[in-house]
């Protein structure tokens, strides 16, 4: 009697310890997102003193016709959200100009598959800063402080109006986003369709003309997009993981100071183009590298794609100094005539030359 008893009460633990075992290792239920675990930035970090990254696309870059360009990012997911000493004048600039132009800059289109993949950005976004930035970003009941802006939003999208939770964003982060979505995710051939976004920095375009496209709509007017990009890109986006982070950039010459801009930056169809006088253009405060740093992943639960957009304005004078004139030149020169005339070089392209010569 007494060994049946030991016997039961060994098989007793061992069941009960197997369990706790398991739900300690058990993995997660779902893909794991790149951007959910993220290692505090070290103690010594200092928003105002940290230098912005230096894009410069087109240093030895050997072809310029349009390709994917995308690298591989996963290994730093930390990188994905950037704080640099630009935070506290961009993060302003983009609040008032997404509360002013609301009806261009932000779209979301009101499915529920559309809405959960909004707030799901939302609360990856604000985790993200609370765990990559703690000693800027904290959480205070249902707000998150944010220390450098002296402001307060919302900590968790729960409950909250999606519309409102994108103006919060567009105040809290440099980066834009594009948020995208496929009617049936099971369909091979069917198509991604931009389902929100917040555009505070618009290059030359009006973001709300492309709510609710497609993304070859979208890229119509991007030169040799049918032949060298959609299959490409129709590929990469079905096989988007919530483990994969990709990064890649663009660059362009602009001779105004805009952020925010729906026409001025591009060549378009029939348009005869004015060449700039070089003594029309400040090259001190009025011309500028523009590039962006796209970052692209997909969230868990939505199964939404998104790409985020970090627009970074330089002037020319700095590259100048930086010794990159030449390289400059050589790219403007290299450029195929229809994607130069795409970024308006027959506009700008003699004057930057020229003072870049000098
Ligand atoms: C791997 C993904 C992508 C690639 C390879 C790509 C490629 C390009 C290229 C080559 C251009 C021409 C300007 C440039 O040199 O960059 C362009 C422009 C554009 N793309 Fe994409 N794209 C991607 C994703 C997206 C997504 C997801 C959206 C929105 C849903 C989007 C929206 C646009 C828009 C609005 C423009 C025109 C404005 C501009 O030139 O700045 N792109 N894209």
């Amino acid at each position: 009697m007494l060994a049946a008893i030991f016997v039961l009460t060994v098989l007793v633990a061992t069941y009960s310890l197997f369990h706790l075992y398991q739900r300690h290792t058990a993995k997660p239920k779902g893909p794991v997102s790149v951007i959910s675990n993220i290692k505090p930035i070290d103690k010594s970090f200092r928003w105002d003193t940290t230098e912005p990254e230096k894009i410069r696309p087109f240093v030895n870059k050997k072809d310029f016709r349009p390709n994917m360009g995308i690298k591989n990012l996963a290994a730093q997911p930390e990188q994905w959200l950037l704080i640099e000493d630009t935070y506290r004048e961009v993060t302003t600039k983009k609040r008032d100009i997404t509360s002013s132009n609301v009806d261009k800059t932000i779209q979301i289109n009101d499915s529920p598959r559309s809405q959960l993949a909004a707030r799901e950005y939302y609360d990856s976004c604000i985790n993200f800063f609370l765990m990559r930035y703690p000693q800027y970003f904290v959480k205070k009941g249902n707000q998150v402080y944010n220390k450098i802006n002296d402001d307060y939003v919302p900590a968790s999208s729960a409950g909250e109006d999606p519309m409102a939770l994108y103006l919060a964003l567009a105040r809290t982060m440099e980066e834009d986003v594009v948020v995208f979505l496929k009617d049936d995710p099971n369909d091979h051939e069917m198509e991604y369709t931009l389902r929100s976004g917040i555009t505070g920095f618009p290059s030359g375009f009006d973001p709300s003309d492309n709510h609710d496209k497609v993304i070859s709509e979208i890229h119509d007017v991007v030169p040799q997009y049918k032949e060298r990009l959609k299959l490409s890109m129709g590929r990469f986006f079905n096989r988007l993981q919530p483990s994969d982070l990709w990064v890649r950039f663009n660059w362009t010459i602009q001779t105004h100071n805009q952020h925010y801009n729906l026409r001025l930056n591009h060549g378009h169809e029939g348009e005869s183009i004015e060449e700039i006088k070089f003594e029309d253009i400040d090259f001190e405060n009025g011309c500028f590298l523009r590039c962006e740093r796209q970052v692209l992943t997909r969230l868990p639960k939505s199964g939404a794609n998104i790409m985020t957009v970090r627009t970074y304005l330089t002037p020319i004078s700095k590259i100048k100094q930086e010794g990159l004139a030449d390289e400059l030149c050589r790219a403007i020169d290299a450029l195929p005539t229809d994607l130069g005339f795409y970024k308006r070089r027959p506009a700008w392209g003699t004057a930057v030359k020229q003072y870049l010569n000098l």
